[in-house]
């Protein structure tokens, strides 16, 4: 940096970067559409951090470098609600919402009634409270009246502001508002596969994981897991008096906050019902989860006159999706072959209704799992049914003492093809690759996943159904569907085949990285897609390359190298790519592109640097398309050892994992990311 700046001109230009900053972070956590590259970002981060350590003077706790996780503490202390934190009433059947409206009809009068519905986000409720436009604190709801002080832990949050804009309206110098801290699915995924590797035990739910994040003791743990926060209720506002749910809920989205995009405004009853069933449809396609949706009146002066009984309001209604965990009976474990040729056991269940859906087969993952779980034909099983995926056994709940069957045992051919299997430590696959037809439904499925396509409202129903019907024979005539032949299929209406139709235009302009993901090469995820799309930077030059120059790409092995050679210089393949060519496919540029330099290595962090944060160096790692990690394994690539780096230091000697010192690792870096 430049000499030492007068403090009038630091504090000039700190205020100036704390501004940028914020509106970069609002583009990122916010609206989800970032305007500037990872590198850029940390530049100006960087610049505000040293000009706060030059003059510490000028540090304000709601500057954006505040985010940093504090220390850990002995407990959490209580704090009282300004307002008491209420539950609502609630029901999964239709009628209770009819008599929710009557009651609120009667007691209203005459009149228009006009309702605001929401999703009702899966996760933990949470109060935060803003003073002259600045979060003073965050509390968990406790027993409703007094809860747990979670500010350190919720200033760790990108989406929750650490001050308020205020680009319509002035903040009011006081506001407590509710909101939920959920996990997004994805990453909830992303975390219990990295306990798994740490060998930690891994999360039920989304839910549990947001709940255990935000009740973290130890605020650089909240960290590592990326909450979100929606917001969806303002309980005060200093000087400031919305008329309605709706402009409140616009307030917020203007202070700075994430409201669901789901949310509907100026409804009737019959509609609230309706878009309950929609949503109920459309769960599984959701980045979050929900269990069902909150109906609120609109008037918020026709709420105050209805009050609230000792536990909920009465101008709301959580009006729930049916629940979906049951207990059921296997009947038999059947072997079910994957998109990439991986066997998995299935349950058959004695069918029951989960969650509004019938359920009659239920995943049991690999022979390990059913070993593990000790599953077997005739024994009780509680299931669940989560996300977009297939139902899963969780646990046997029989007692002991029942006679049995016999233990599963895995076939050595495959189920469908009758081709050998071959077994890779917990997993067993058909080699039979592309020609082995039960591949097809899980390809499919994979091609209109969100990392692939992301065709929104092709869930695993609808695949069925397209394959039952026979509308689809291979992925590219995904994109030949017509509104025509969708009404003919059960559940759709003239709305929903326009929607997917329209859902299918527009996932056909793709990113490389997407659509190489979406074709489901064996070993290439997300990751390794982006390492292709970014070395190669056209199909042409992926399709043409030799399994020594895939070899020479960073972050990819001679295994994948091979996998990767061998899908796709096969006649299938190509001539799929030429199909979907021909129906309308583009590639596109996008953010696919964007610096990549660390992908595919792994970095742990020990000990202190002298030069940043760990959190700093974590966070350029990952901007750089690297990994990290917080604990040593034998797929790390480098620990960097900084001031006394303890146990992972002897852990990556004994694993022989390479060793960087700080200077090392700061070589490492392209320029103009330090
Ligand atoms: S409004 C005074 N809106 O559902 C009413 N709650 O018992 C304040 N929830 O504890 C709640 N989504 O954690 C409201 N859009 C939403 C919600 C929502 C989820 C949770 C909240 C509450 C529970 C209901």
């Amino acid at each position: 940096m430049a000499g030492k700046k007068s403090l009038e001109a630091a504090r000039r230009r700190a205020a100036e970067l704390r501004e940028t900053i914020r509106h970069h972070d609002h583009l990122y956590y916010i609206l989800d559409r970032p305007e500037i590259s990872d590198a850029q970002y940390d530049k100006l981060y960087r610049e505000l951090r040293a000009l706060e350590e030059e003059y510490p003077e000028l540090i304000t706790p709601d500057s954006p470098t505040q985010r940093v996780a504090g220390e850990p503490r002995p407990g959490f202390s209580e704090v009282e609600h300004l307002a008491p934190m209420l539950s609502l009433d609630s029901g999964d059947d239709e009628e209770d919402v009819r008599r929710f409206e009557a009651r609120l009809r009667a007691a209203l009068g005459d009149g228009a009634v006009e309702y605001v519905v929401e999703p009702k986000l899966d996760g933990l409720s949470i109060e935060l409270v803003y003073e002259e436009g600045s979060l003073v604190r965050a509390a968990t709801r406790g027993d409703g009246r007094v809860g747990e002080d979670v500010t350190a832990n919720a200033r760790t949050i990108g989406s929750v502001p650490l001050k308020l804009r205020g680009a319509e309206r002035e903040p009011p110098r006081l506001l407590a508002l509710r909101g939920e801290a959920i996990m997004l699915i994805d990453e909830f995924e992303r975390l219990n596969a990295r306990l798994t590797q740490e060998d930690k035990p891994v999360f039920a739910n989304p839910r549990n994981a947001a709940a255990g994040s935000m009740r973290q003791l130890d605020p650089s743990v909240t960290v590592q897991r990326p909450l979100v926060l929606y917001a969806y209720e303002v309980m005060a506002a200093e000087g400031l008096a919305p008329a309605t749910q709706a402009e409140a809920l616009d307030a917020l989205r203007d202070w700075g906050f994430r409201v669901s995009a789901e949310t509907r405004t100026g409804l009737q009853i019959a509609d609230a019902i309706e878009l309950h069933h929609e949503l109920e449809r459309r769960r599984d396609d959701l980045d979050y989860e929900i269990d069902g949706v909150v109906i609120k009146l609109n008037d918020l002066a026709a709420r105050e006159r209805l009050g609230a009984t000792a536990h909920h309001p009465r101008w709301a209604f959580a009006y729930k999706f049916e629940p979906r965990r049951e207990i059921s009976e296997i009947l038999d474990i059947v072997v079910q072959v994957g998109r990439t040729g991986k066997l998995t056991p299935v349950a058959m269940l004695r069918p029951v209704d989960v969650g509004g859906v019938t359920v009659s087969r239920a995943s049991l993952h690999n022979r390990e799992e059913v070993e593990r779980k000790d599953v077997r034909v005739g024994d009780k099983v509680r299931i669940q049914r989560a996300g977009d995926v297939i139902p899963q056994v969780l646990e046997r709940v029989d007692g002991p003492g029942k006679r049995r069957g016999p233990k599963f045992r895995m076939p050595r051919r495959c189920p469908v093809c009758g081709t050998p299997v071959i077994t890779h430590g917990p997993l067993d696959f058909c080699t039979n690759g592309l020609a082995c037809l039960a591949q097809l439904k899980g390809r499919i499925q994979h091609f209109a996943s969100r990392d692939a396509l992301d065709i929104r409202g092709l869930g695993e129903r609808t695949v069925v159904q397209l394959l039952e019907a026979k509308l689809a024979a291979s992925v590219a005539d995904l994109l030949s569907l017509r509104e025509d032949d969708l009404v003919e299929l059960e559940g759709f209406a003239e709305l929903s085949a326009r929607n997917l139709v329209e859902a299918i235009d527009e996932a056909k302009e793709v990113t490389l990285d997407r659509f190489l993901y979406a074709l489901g090469i064996p070993e290439v995820g997300t990751q390794t897609a982006r390492d292709l799309a970014r070395h190669f930077g056209s199909l042409d030059a992926v399709l043409a390359a030799t399994r020594e120059q895939l070899e020479a790409v960073p972050g990819i092995g001679p295994k994948v190298a091979e996998a990767v050679s061998e899908f796709l210089a096969s006649p299938g393949t190509r001539e799929i790519i030429g199909e979907l060519m021909k129906r309308g496919l583009t590639l596109v540029e996008g953010e696919a592109f964007a610096a990549a330099d660390f992908a595919g290595l792994t970095f742990v962090f020990s000990g202190g640097l002298e030069s940043m944060s760990r959190s700093d160096a974590q966070e350029l790692v990952r901007s750089l398309g690297g990994r990290t990690s917080s604990s040593v394994s034998a797929k790390t690539d480098y620990v960097v050892a900084g001031k006394d780096p303890g146990s992972k230091f002897e852990k990556a000697k004994e694993l022989g994992v390479t060793i960087l010192s700080e200077a090392d690792f700061l070589k490492m870096l392209p320029r103009g990311s330090r």
